[in-house]
């Protein structure tokens, strides 16, 4: 028998890259040490970050196994890739849902998204919320995923190896934390208690900063900058920040007066260390 391992993922400022990355590449290497039954092959990570990626069909199967990650959008897998995810085919593949939050909370997403793996004929025998910086913020879990959480991801891929050598029980779902039926989309409130609609919300662009690189248009996971014309955000921005935190020059930037004060209420609200958590069970 031989087995294909790899990380599969959306990632727009490359928190849940980092952690499924090394969870898919430490678990290999665990399996390929202690498994002398399997030949476990080390298979190349999918990245559907990029709107290209997710025009694709992925079909899996009983041979796979798949560390999966989403970050947390509004308390749930990001609702933008909810049409993609339903192409996905599982065939018995054995998935890990990981989900990287900002420290806020992760709510439903881990639910959410090991129901549709498992939906979609995956088994889940293992998932895991992790911490990542939060897109808005520079402070906010700053540097994060860190050190510990690496030792964290690293201990986590080492059980999720002993359980698939241990021939796990594919009839059970992995139990994770969250609410079923799952709970609306978080929504940010101001200080009355008001609903903030940041939804048409985008970057705006300093030109005198931008020099025209076109790393914006490469990079938007909606296909939303055009390289004309980068201080003009066409379509959908979800505000994932890959634009706004990877450009070279800092040209890029929020003002929107809502968006800032839930920026700032996240950092003075959520600023205390919370601890990823593990599910093998
Ligand atoms: C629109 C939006 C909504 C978010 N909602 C939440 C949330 O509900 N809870 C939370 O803790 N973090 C939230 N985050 C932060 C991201 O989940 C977090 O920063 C994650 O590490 C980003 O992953 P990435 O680097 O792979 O894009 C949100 C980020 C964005 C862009
Ligand atoms: S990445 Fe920055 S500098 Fe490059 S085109 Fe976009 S806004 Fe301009
Ligand atoms: S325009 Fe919006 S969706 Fe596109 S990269 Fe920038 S923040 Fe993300």
């Amino acid at each position: 028998m031989e087995r294909r391992v790899r990380a599969m993922y959306f990632s727009g400022t490359g928190t849940t890259a980092k952690v499924v990355t090394a969870v898919a590449y430490e678990m290999w290497e665990a399996l390929h040490e202690n498994d002398g039954n399997v030949k476990y092959t080390k298979a190349p990570n999918i990245n559907f970050t990029p709107k290209t990626a997710r025009q694709k069909q992925y079909e899996f199967d009983e041979n796979d196994i798949v560390v999966f990650g989403t970050p947390v959008i509004a308390g749930r897998v990001p609702n933008v890739l909810l049409k993609f995810l339903d192409t996905l085919r599982g065939d018995g593949a054995m998935a890990i849902p990981v989900v990287v939050y900002g420290n806020r909370d992760f709510d439903d997403a881990l639910i959410e998204l090991r129901n549709i793996l498992e939906d979609k004929g995956f088994h889940t025998i293992a998932a895991a919320a992790f911490i990542g910086e939060h897109s808005f913020s520079q402070t906010l879990a700053e540097g994060r995923p860190d050190g510990e959480d690496m030792e964290l991801a690293s201990n986590f891929a080492e059980k999720c190896a002993d359980k698939i050598i241990s021939v796990p029980d594919l009839t059970l779902a992995v139990k994770v934390d969250g609410n079923e039926p799952l709970r609306p989309y978080y929504q940010p409130t101001d200080r009355k208690g008001v609903h903030i609609d940041i939804l048409k919300v985008k970057p705006k662009l300093d030109e005198t900063k931008c020099n025209q690189c076109g790393m914006c248009v490469e990079l938007c996971p909606m296909g939303s900058i055009k390289k004309e014309t980068p201080g003009h955000v066409e379509g959908i921005c979800i505000k994932c920040c890959g634009c706004v935190k990877k450009c070279p020059q800092q040209a890029l930037y929020f003002d929107d007066p809502g968006y800032l004060y839930h920026k700032e209420e996240l950092e003075l609200g959520y600023a205390e260390r919370k601890s990823p958590k593990l599910f093998l069970d």
